[in-house]
């Protein structure tokens, strides 16, 4: 199914650079296509000129396939919607919710839809709306996470569809590759690890950040609210969670003063690389991203370390 995914898409690798808000710009996107991964640039909730606007720059870098992200919710995901079919994207994911409304437009477009999904039950519903494979996303990955961790979810997905599954959280090496590709999945989807390429345009101090992650420097908040995060540590996520925890014991219940905190927080980080008020969105698996490198080097050596240990089997007798 890898190899029929990879034909399908138009890739080499099976390497998926995971959608991210602010981080996954087109050069980024760009960078991680030429590499022969698939590069992935988030239409986040831009209006639908501008989405065009990060198509067309995307192309200029890239003459191979990449992907755009629809956020579901986002107030112009009609003229999203509307501009990646124009310019003949080849791959959308989305999240939030079902593309079915738009399946069969994307079909006529002829693009591949793969939705973002946390539970078996989404996953089921998705290829009953004709997606065409599915990203299964554990509770280990950088930004909104589900419940389920990827090592449990993605078997039990592959069980419960036909189409391809892309495993998604928790992979930054080779061993995190052949590891998904054993579990079923027939592709990865990393983000943490892009962020620190060359060409993301991530602040110094978020890269820095994520080099520096030790295993236990990521936190979730936003699990009162129902939408978590998986963030790394720092002033902000001090004050969130400690008001978090007042809600809780209806101390002094203040939801506004969440939303002020979370407000353009991620742009603060990305952008403004500030340490203190900035969400520094990353995942458990920071602690295994040790240096900056070119989306080239990031893919080349992943399917290097793939490749040794999938020909060096451990065999029991
Ligand atoms: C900084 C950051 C921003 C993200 N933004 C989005 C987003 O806008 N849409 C989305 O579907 N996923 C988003 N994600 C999730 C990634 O696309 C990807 O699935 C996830 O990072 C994979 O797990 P990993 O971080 O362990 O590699 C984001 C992740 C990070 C680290």
């Amino acid at each position: 199914m890898s190899q029929a995914l990879m034909e399908k898409i138009g890739i080499n690798y099976p390497i998926i650079q995971g959608a991210m808000s602010w981080v996954g710009t087109p050069s980024l996107a760009a960078g991680v296509s030429n590499a022969g991964g698939l590069g992935m640039i988030g239409a986040g909730h831009e209006p639908g000129e501008f989405v065009r606007k990060l198509i067309r720059e995307t192309k200029e870098m890239t003459d191979k396939p990449f992907g755009v992200n629809v956020l579901l919710l986002s107030p112009y995901v009609d003229e999203v919607v509307e501009v990646v079919c124009q310019e003949k994207v080849k791959v959308i994911s989305t999240g939030a919710g079902s593309p079915g409304k738009y399946m069969k437009k994307f079909k006529d477009a002829g693009i591949v839809v793969i939705p973002v999904v946390a539970s078996v039950a989404l996953a089921k519903r998705m290829q009953n709306d004709g997606a065409d494979a599915i990203i299964c996303e554990g509770m280990e990955a950088g930004g909104h996470i589900g419940k389920s961790t990827t090592m449990t979810l993605v078997p039990q997905v592959v069980d419960a569809v036909t189409i391809p599954v892309i495993a998604a959280g928790g992979i930054a090496d080779g061993r995190g590759v052949a590891a998904a590709i054993m579990l079923g999945a027939s592709a990865v989807q990393l983000g943490t690890r892009f962020v620190v390429a060359n060409e993301s345009i991530a602040h110094d101090n978020f890269k820095k950040r994520v080099i520096k992650a030790r295993d236990i420097d990521t936190v979730v908040t936003g699990q009162i609210t129902g939408h978590p995060v998986r963030v790394l540590r720092n002033k902000l996520t001090r004050e969130y969670l400690q008001v978090e925890k007042e809600i809780t014991s209806d101390k002094n219940p203040d939801f506004a003063r969440l939303e002020e905190l979370g407000r353009g927080a991620l742009r603060r980080a990305v952008v403004e690389g500030d340490k203190d008020t900035g969400s520094f969105m990353a995942g458990q698996s920071a602690g295994l991203v040790t240096k900056e490198q070119s989306c080239e080097d990031i893919v080349q050596e992943l399917m290097q370390e793939y490749r040794a240990l999938t020909s060096n089997p451990v065999v029991f007798a």
